[in-house]
């Protein structure tokens, strides 16, 4: 299932269905996670609108960094829950801090492992995965543990930098194509809805839980 390459720009070297993982971003990276011009570059609010989450939605942001997604879910899912899971405890320090500041009570840390979000079984309405799916050192096992995670018919956006379009200004490690997403979803079992088509970079690609 994995394999080894030279690496490329920005890769770790490592290969799973004929693409090379990229590297994991540092919690030194947060400053460009949160920079002021990022809602108007990459049009995040139609992104968090695409959702169309219900206020009673349990939503899980894997890869949340530093929580620019959960902090703007958390007051839509109001009666809901937003799981803020990320491998970096660096992250989740700064997650807790903004929850606590800004009293989001249903803003929920957790602490994953590489191989496993950590999240209980069938506990979650709506997986998101922004800039962060590309990165993960063992995509099937994350991806068989999201699965599990999952409710019957639940959904999952995956939303990565247009590898096809030449003009994003991203290292080609860091974007997907959504001929290899679908691959890669299909292989742990999700089914493809569609490929919502609002953003100015990136793909939000959906996925359901048969
Ligand atoms: C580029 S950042 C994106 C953060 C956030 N989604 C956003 O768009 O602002 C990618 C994040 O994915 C996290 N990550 C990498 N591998 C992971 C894994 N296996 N499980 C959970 N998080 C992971 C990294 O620690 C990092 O915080």
């Amino acid at each position: 299932m994995y394999g080894t390459c030279e690496p490329g720009e920005g890769g770790s070297g490592k290969t799973y269905m004929g693409r090379e993982i990229a590297e994991v971003m540092g919690h030194f990276g947060v400053g460009w996670l949160e920079r002021p011009e990022r809602e108007r570059e990459e049009r995040t609010d139609l992104l968090v609108g695409a959702m169309k989450l219900k206020a009673t939605d349990s939503v899980a942001d894997i890869g949340a960094g530093s929580g620019y997604f959960t902090m703007r879910i958390a007051p839509i899912v109001a009666e809901g829950v937003v799981y803020a899971t990320d491998i970096q405890k660096e992250m989740l320090d700064i997650v807790t801090e903004r929850a606590l500041e800004e009293g989001a009570h249903n803003v929920m840390p957790v602490l994953g492992e590489i191989d496993d979000c950590g999240l209980e079984a069938n506990s979650v309405d709506v997986v998101l995965f922004v800039d962060a799916y590309h990165e993960f050192s063992h995509p099937w096992e994350m991806m068989t543990s999201i699965v599990r995670a999952l409710k019957p018919g639940g959904r999952v956006y995956l939303v990565e930098y247009r590898l096809e379009d030449p003009l994003v200004p991203i290292k080609e490690r860091h974007k997907m194509s959504e001929e290899q997403a679908r691959r890669e979803m299909e292989a742990v079992g999700l089914r493809f809805v569609e490929n919502v088509n609002v953003l100015p970079q990136q793909h939000i690609m959906v996925f359901e839980r048969k």
